[in-house]
């Protein structure tokens, strides 16, 4: 029972394949109109031919109502030419030749059996009435009615009626014909469409499968060859796709290589210092207390870089998560900018920095405090370490409905124009040397740039090299949940 109920769902799932779908549309797309045309043709026939035969049936029946008067037939229906004639006519149309005087009476039958009988039908009163004939065609019993009027030329009155019955047996003979033969051409072509739509759905859907074949042989590792099945616009545009998407991947993974190579080296630093003053110390004969101690407090604000680089650190990978909750509440900005200048002063004051903060209305936004205060953070951390002794910096904090924008600036060392777009990556410091006196790492801003994005904000940079440097940050007064 399973296993019919899997064959059953493969069968289904064949049915959305497009080969199948090209393969019924082509089919049906071809067979459709045949059927309806050759309908068409046996339709036309029949209508043509019972016209014909009717004209035919009409005209002769006509030509013997004409003799049936010049004749005086009705005055001696014992005509043996006009009667034998009949005959014929009869046997011509495979039928049967009434004549009824004006009192309805039959006086000639060519089947010999209702000589003498009354014939009353709508057709023949209306003939006597009207003195024109009138045919039907009866296509359940395939025969044709004629019934024409024998007028008298001289008097113009009606004298009888000739009732003629022609079998259109024969048309049905050959409308049987045709439709054998119609039929097997239909056949021959519903074979010939069906194999031409099994080739023609080959050919369409070929490039898809070569393309599965491409992509599938990509597996692990970005090779530099660009995959390319020009057989379609289509399929190139696919491969085009496909490509960029490697690309970007590379992209990525070299990055990741790249990451994990800069965090080792960043991590191994300190302990590499460590164990240097470690093993001098060792290895000395004789070393006085105050050595000591200077070493000592080497190694520990070695151990304190570590600290802090395993902080910042943990802190990215957070914010880089993609599930991440964001703990957005009502906060004062005004306050929060406050607060962690406060924190700041201290820092600034040793290099003699100025901090003015200049805010142009009061600020409640829907921000993570946390998150959010370490971007800010960040970048009034960086404008006092890259800032000139005695040096300033301008927190500006404005608002318009939508958004607030907070500008950080500093009259620091600026950043060169080539290094501008470097900033926000890891570990990305414009002068190493300089930057590690001064004690960086590299992952400040990418983990301010981090919180404003996940702040769905914005952050822009401006710096003139020796004059000083201006971030602006712009986030949503209101978080907007994706
Ligand atoms: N205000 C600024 N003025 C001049 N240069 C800056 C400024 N802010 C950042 N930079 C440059 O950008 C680099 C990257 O800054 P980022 O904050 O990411 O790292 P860092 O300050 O070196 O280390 P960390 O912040 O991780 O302790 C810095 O090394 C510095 O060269
Ligand atoms: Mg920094």
């Amino acid at each position: 029972m399973k296993t019919i109920f899997l064959v059953f769902l493969n069968k289904l799932k064949a049915l959305k394949s497009l080969r199948f779908l090209l393969i019924v549309l082509f089919f049906l797309a071809g067979i459709i109109p045949a059927i309806i045309i050759s309908e068409a043709v046996v339709e036309n026939y029949r209508t043509r031919a019972v016209s014909v035969r009717t004209t035919e049936a009409v005209d002769q029946s006509r030509i013997l109502a004409t003799r049936l008067d010049s004749e005086g037939y009705f005055l001696n229906p014992e005509n043996d030419s006009i009667n034998s004639e009949m005959d014929l006519l009869a046997g011509i149309y495979n039928g049967r030749i009434i004549i009824t005087d004006n009192r309805f009476v039959i006086i000639h039958d060519t089947y010999d059996l209702s000589n003498g009988r009354t014939m009353i039908s709508q057709e023949i009163i209306k003939c006597f009435s009207s003195g024109a004939g009138s045919s039907v065609y009866d296509q359940e019993n395939e025969y044709i009615e004629i019934c024409v009027p024998v007028s008298n030329i001289k008097t113009g009155e009606t004298e009888g009626v000739l009732f003629v019955s022609a079998a259109t047996g024969m048309i049905r003979d050959t409308e049987d014909v045709l439709n054998r033969k119609l039929n097997i051409m239909l056949f021959t072509m519903a074979l010939l469409l069906f194999a031409l739509s099994l080739f023609v759905s080959y050919l369409l859907t070929r490039p898809f499968k070569r393309i599965t074949a491409a992509i599938s042989s990509v597996k692990e590792g970005f090779g530099e060859a660009q995959i390319s099945i020009p057989d379609y616009t289509e399929t190139e545009a696919i491969m085009d796709a496909f490509n960029n998407l490697m690309g970007r991947l590379k992209i990525l993974d070299e990055s990741r290589d790249e990451f994990v190579s800069n965090v080792s080296h960043e991590l191994k630093t300190p302990l590499t210092s460590m164990k240097v003053l470690a093993d001098s110390l060792i290895s000395a004969d004789e070393v006085s207390n105050e050595t000591y101690r200077e070493f000592m407090i080497d190694i520990a604000e070695e151990v304190d870089r570590e600290d802090k680089i395993i902080n910042d650190l943990l802190s990215m990978v957070k914010m880089d998560k993609a599930t991440e909750e964001i703990n957005a509440e009502d906060t004062d900005i005004n306050a929060l900018i406050e607060l962690l200048l406060k924190r700041l002063r201290p820092i600034a004051d040793k290099k003699g920095v100025q901090i003015v903060f200049e805010s142009k209305r009061l600020v409640n936004a829907e921000v993570d405090r946390t998150k959010f205060t370490l971007a800010i953070m960040n970048l009034v951390e960086n404008a006092v370490k890259y800032n000139k002794e005695n040096g300033w910096i301008r927190v500006g904090l404005d608002s318009d409905h939508q958004f607030f924008t907070i500008t950080v600036s500093d009259s620091g060392i600026g950043i060169p124009e080539d290094s501008v777009d470097h900033i926000f990556e890891r570990f990305y410091r414009v002068d190493k040397s300089h930057s590690r006196e001064i004690g960086g790492t590299g992952l400040g801003l990418a983990i301010t740039r981090s919180s404003i994005l996940m702040h769905r904000g914005a952050i822009k940079v401006s710096s003139v090299e020796g004059e000083g440097t201006t971030f602006t940050v712009r986030v949503p007064l209101k978080y907007v949940a994706v």
